[in-house]
């Protein structure tokens, strides 16, 4: 028996819904951006919500795909983990997951900053403090990605888009074929980002009273600022990271890795809680 044939075959449904949820994202993206000025980005917004014909649908389909990306790539991840495909895969291969899985988090984020609202200002300068924190490095990250503070919006609308670009080319040149999606029964990938942004809209948050909240996914590390400088909470959210990247290297301490990776989300998890609901 080959090695590979040990190991039950990944979940292909949270692929295709995670890759096609990409694909609208992107789509709708392109569509918004025609519409979208990073020189006065709420106001662009608001008034593309307003003004142009399918507006407020685009932007929250571009919402709900990008959140059905971020959270079908997650689940993908966490599948690829519990059935340790690290283990027959090739090693680029499993740094493509986790690549892509990164992307996916900074695409998301920096969607949400370009929005300029609340929400938006408020991630945009927590990153900005947190990039800043990092000796030697930070500062170059910080004036490549973001510079929010010297240029306004225009770096983290390249970003956004760039990286956006650069996770879709990688898919399809190293992962997925065109070939694999262009069925016609693949259009039942779509459902979820359709049927939300249908029934559910997005509202911007320009204003939310006593405490403005960032992204969902960035509570946790939002919450944790209150008691760590913003160089221990970087170190902080890259542990997941490192975990991800080592688990190929040392199969025997699998068990331990697993373990230290589920006890972080636990951790996150509970730091999110205690910022929505004031638990302590
Ligand atoms: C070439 C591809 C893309 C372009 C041109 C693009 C463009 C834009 C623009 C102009 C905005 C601001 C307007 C708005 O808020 O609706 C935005 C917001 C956003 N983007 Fe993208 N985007 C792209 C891909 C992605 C991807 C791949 C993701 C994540 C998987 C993503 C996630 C978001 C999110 C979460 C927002 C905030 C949506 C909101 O609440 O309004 N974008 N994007």
């Amino acid at each position: 028996m080959k090695f590979k044939d040990k190991f039950s075959k990944i979940n292909s449904s949270l692929a295709f819904l995670s890759l096609i949820s990409l694909v609208i994202s992107v789509f709708s993206g392109i569509i918004v951006s025609y519409h979208y000025f990073w020189q006065y980005p709420l106001l662009s917004i608001i008034s593309m919500e307003a003004k142009v014909p399918f507006g407020k649908f685009f932007r929250n389909l571009h919402y709900w795909s990008s959140q059905c990306t971020l959270i079908f790539t997650s689940l993908h991840l966490f599948d690829s983990i519990y059935k340790k495909t690290f283990f027959y895969k090739s090693f680029w291969n499993w740094d493509f997951l986790i690549f892509s899985w990164v992307a996916t988090l900074f695409a998301t984020f920096t969607g949400y900053v370009l929005r300029a609202d609340e929400t938006g200002e408020l991630a945009g300068a927590i990153a900005e403090n947190l990039l800043k924190s990092i000796p030697l490095i930070g500062t170059f990250f910080n004036t490549l990605f973001f510079s929010i503070t010297e240029v306004g919006l225009y770096r983290v609308f390249l970003s956004h888009f760039f990286i956006s670009f650069i996770l879709l080319l990688g898919l399809f040149i190293f992962h997925f074929s065109w070939k694999k999606i262009a069925k016609i029964e693949n259009v039942l990938w779509t459902l979820p980002s359709l049927i939300f942004s249908f029934l559910v809209y997005r509202p911007l948050n320009p204003y939310q009273g006593f405490q403005a909240k960032g992204p969902w996914f960035f509570l946790g590390a939002q919450e944790l600022l209150k008691f760590l400088s913003p160089l221990y909470v970087f170190f902080f959210l890259i542990i997941p990271i490192v975990i991800l990247l080592v688990f190929p290297f040392i199969p025997s301490k699998f068990f331990w890795l697993n373990l230290m990776l589920y006890l972080w989300i636990i951790f996150y998890f509970f730091l999110t809680l205690n910022l929505l609901f004031n638990l302590f």
